[in-house]
């Protein structure tokens, strides 16, 4: 673990307790995977009714946001609602932008973790916007760890994941 401020404060609350939201949470296949390791109070933020429509029939998610994350603020989130942001599969061309990460450090709380991936080569679209929030001490990195998964050559085979530290101010 890269960082080691001081001031960092964990949450002491239980699995069941941490509210996290999946954003770009498609189908739900990542609320699967958090239900299995015994997170349950999750949610879900995705651009396209027809994903969600899937994701609802997994009944794995107590909440549904239909909208299409941006640099905008969205209403029906408050400020610091989340223990935790997960976002996977989703940082890439004409989805999500790197704008967004605004959005998405508003809507976790102080002491709170964003978990995201981006592909190695689309990473150049979101490393200045990184940075940036990391200047400002908005967030800080607890690991980034650089990870091969997918199966196929046809694609690019590497994905870099970041994990932040979240610090609103
Ligand atoms: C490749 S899928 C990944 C789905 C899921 N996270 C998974 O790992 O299975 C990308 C998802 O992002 C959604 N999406 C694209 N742009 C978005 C945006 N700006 N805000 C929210 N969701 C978006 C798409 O509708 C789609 O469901």
């Amino acid at each position: 673990m890269s960082g080691g401020s001081s001031h960092r404060k964990c949450s002491r609350k239980s699995k069941d307790d941490l509210k996290i939201i999946d954003v770009g949470a498609g189908t739900g296949l990542i609320g699967i995977e958090l239900q299995k390791l015994g997170y349950s109070n999750l949610h879900a933020l995705d651009i396209s009714p027809e994903m969600l429509k899937e994701a609802k029939k997994r009944n794995i998610s107590k909440r549904f946001f239909c909208v299409g994350l941006s640099d905008q603020q969205i209403s029906e989130i408050q400020t610091g609602e989340f223990d935790a942001l997960i976002c996977a599969g989703t940082l890439l061309t004409g989805h999500i932008r790197a704008a967004a990460f605004e959005e998405m450090v508003r809507m976790v709380k102080h002491g709170g973790v964003i978990c995201f991936n981006i592909r190695d080569n689309q990473l150049v679209d979101y490393q200045a916007k990184i940075r940036e929030l990391e200047k400002a001490a908005r967030w800080e990195v607890i690991t980034k760890n650089v990870v091969s998964f997918f199966e196929s050559k046809e694609i690019f085979d590497k994905s870099d994941a970041f994990f932040f530290f979240i610090f609103n101010f």
